[in-house]
Parts: C-alpha cells; structure tokens; sequence
C-alpha cells in the first residue's frame, strides 16, 4: 500500500498525521463513475466524511455532485468550485441562516426532514421572493442492521419524516407557496456490508414513489441516500468497494419513471479507504496480563473506536525484519479509558519510535478530530506530495 519512497518520508515528519493515497482515491471515483454514473445516475459525495479541499478537488474533477449538512459545508462546497445546481443540502436541524445560505445560493434542493422546516423554507424563501426546491426525506423504517448510532432509517428516530405524516404534509402543501416539491429522499444509515438492506430500501421507495405519484406530483428526483460500507479488516485486498454490485442492485430493484433521476450521497465508501493516520509509538509497557504500546495518537484524531467501537486495522509500517508478533493494547495519550484502538492486537513486537499506519480512515477521520487536551493541531499528507 505505502511505497518505499512514502515511507521514507513519513520518518521525517512529525507524527501523527493523516496521509491520503491519491492515486487509490482516483481509482475509487473512476469505478463510481464507471458503474453508476454511466447509469445516468446522479451521485453526490457527502462532504461530511472528508471536506478537505484536496479531497474536494479530485470529487468536482470526476464530475460529482455534493451532499451537504451544514451551511459550512455549503459554503465550503462552493469555495471549492462544486455548482450550487449541484449541491443538495440535508440535516435535521438547519439554523434559519444556514437556510438563507442555500436560497442566496439558489442550490439544487433541501432535503427537508420535518414539517415544521417546510413552513420555515416557505417563510424564508417567500422573504427572498424566491422560490425553494425540496425534497421530503421520509423515514423508510428499513433496518440497516449497522452499529446503533449510525442507524438512521428506523421509524423511531430523529431523522426523516414519518410515514403517518404524509397525510397532513399533502394537506399544506397548496398553501406552501414558495416550495416546490421536486424530490423525496431517504438514509438508512451508514457502514452497510450487506446488499440486503438496500434491496429493501427499493422496495419501500417504489411504494412511496407510487403514493406521490397518485397524489398528482411529479418528482423528478428519487434520492436513496449512501450508506455503503467498506472492508474495515481488509483495507488492502479490498481497497475499492464494489460498486458495481451496490449499483446493480438499485438498477434491479428501483423503478424509476421515465422523468425521473436517481440520486446517491456517498460518503465512506467513496474516501474511506484511501486515508491512513499515521502515527508513533511512545512507548510500550508490560501490564499485569498485558502488554501495552502507547502511541502518539488519540481519540483526538480518530474518535471511531471510542464512538463506535469501531476496529481499524494498524499496520507497523517502519522496519520490522527479525521480529516476532506480540499481543498489545495499543491506546492512545488522551486521559480517558475510552482511548483504545485495539485491545489483544497481534502485531509484530513494537518499539518505541516505530511508525504505525492506522488504516481505512479517510472517512470520519479527520473531520472528526478535536483539540481536546489542547492536543497540537495535526498535518495532513498527499501521495501526490511525496511520489
Ligand atoms: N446522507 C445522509 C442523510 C447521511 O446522514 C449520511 C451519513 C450520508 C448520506 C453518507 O453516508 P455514508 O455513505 O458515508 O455512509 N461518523 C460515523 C458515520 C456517520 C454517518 C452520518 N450520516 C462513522 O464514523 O462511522
């Protein structure tokens, strides 16, 4: 994965940093669009997964459009040279200047997740005398069989609007003047291995298409959301997930009228894999039972194992020959009992300076980080940069 020459300039920097494989970040976007954009579909990447403007560049290059969840991300999005006819704006709570933002910029749609929002678009767009393209984002009550707090498609949650609404939504409607419905969206949720979930998701969102579409509306954009994961334990056999199955499956199972689009918003799966932290190990210790390595990044800069529990695999990526492997915590700085990346983790024996790649981590990554403990702020790195 890392090239020698990579390798040897990691040793002079200052660690840790997050490091992006550019070259696999291209490959990743010409697969996405080889099987759904040559499909006529219309993928967005979630900004929230990695807003970096490097990230962001290589996305406009290979002609995405941009899912947005905050007027930052919008106009951070448009900083970056993205079209606002293609940004779709989402999130359940928009502040009301967060709105304005999306209507000054005239964006292709809000996904909007409750009604009291609808009112509030209608009021502010009728303000601007403009008028604001929505789609409803609806609670598909689909179980994403994914970790708990990226479990989003429920119909107990906070994200969406319930089914039992719809009644009283088609009833406001007329008197919503400054709105135009011209979508409805859904999210299941995140990190979703199996293509099942989404399988279901079709299903359901032919029946609701059919609801609107007998209620007179025409909606030109059927939006499924993202939600594909990727290979946590495997980052370098399956450094591209496959997304000419994960397409397929919405080709078989989505109908679509003739005048309508089919959108995505993809985050993890398309820059998860393309991202390391790169870190040192400090020191190591001999516990009572266990063996501990102490490196020098923390939750800090990757909260997902404490968050979510969530295993990345860590790679001793200086020299490691003669060396047999070891079991080790290996933890983080930070004075929580939360900072753990892996506990009984085989790895070859550690020592103090080794360089360490924690991989898979260029989605929620370093968006995430923080300056808890007043931690220094961290450099990033491009391939592109250092061969
Ligand atoms: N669309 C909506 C409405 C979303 O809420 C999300 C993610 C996405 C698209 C993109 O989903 P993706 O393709 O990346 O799965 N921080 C967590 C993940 C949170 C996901 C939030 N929503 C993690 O590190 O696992």
């Amino acid at each position: 994965m890392f090239s020698n020459y990579q390798l040897d300039s990691f040793k002079d920097r200052t660690t840790p940093f997050y490091f992006y494989d550019l070259n696999l970040f291209r490959k990743t976007l010409d697969q996405i669009n080889e099987h759904g954009v040559s499909k006529g579909y219309h993928v967005h990447y979630a900004l929230k997964a990695n807003s970096h403007p490097r990230i962001l560049n290589e996305v406009i290059k290979a002609g995405l459009s941009a899912d947005c969840v905050s007027g930052g991300e919008v106009e951070r999005a448009i900083e970056c040279g993205f079209s606002p006819s293609k940004i779709a704006f989402a999130g359940v709570g928009k502040r009301d200047i967060e709105i304005e933002i999306g209507l000054e910029n005239n964006i292709l749609c809000f996904n909007v997740e409750s009604v009291q929002e609808l009112e509030v678009i209608n009021e502010l767009a009728s303000k601007n005398n403009q008028i604001a393209k929505v789609a409803l984002r609806i609670n598909p009550n689909v179980d994403a069989n994914t970790h708990k707090y990226i479990t989003t498609g429920l119909k107990e949650n906070k994200f969406g609007i319930n089914e039992k609404d719809l009644p009283d939504i088609f009833e406001l409607f007329p008197s919503l003047k400054h709105i135009e419905l011209i979508g409805i969206h859904f999210h299941i949720g995140s990190q979703i291995e199996e293509l099942e979930p989404f399988k279901k998701l079709c299903l359901r969102a032919n029946e609701l298409n059919e609801v609107f579409e007998n209620k007179g509306y025409k909606l030109t954009i059927i939006n499924v959301g993202g939600g594909f994961g990727i290979n946590y334990s495997s980052p370098d056999s399956s450094g591209i997930p496959d997304f000419k199955k994960f397409f397929e499956t919405f080709e078989k199972h989505l109908t679509l009228k003739s005048h309508q689009q089919l959108h995505f918003e993809l985050g993890r799966s398309v820059v998860g894999q393309s991202g390391s932290l790169i870190t040192r190990v400090l020191y190591t210790k001999t516990g009572i039972e266990k063996n501990f390595a102490i490196i020098d990044a923390g939750m800090t800069e990757l909260i997902r194992p404490a968050l979510y529990q969530a295993k990345h695999e860590i790679q001793i990526i200086s020299d490691q020959s003669g060396r047999t492997n070891k079991q080790y915590d290996i933890v983080g700085p930070i004075c929580e009992s939360s900072d753990v990346f892996r506990t009984d983790y085989e790895i070859p024996e550690l020592k103090r300076g080794d360089i360490l790649a924690i991989r898979s981590c260029g989605a929620y990554g370093e968006v995430m980080k923080s300056r808890y403990n007043l931690r220094h702020e961290i450099g990033t790195a491009f391939s592109d940069e250092i061969g």
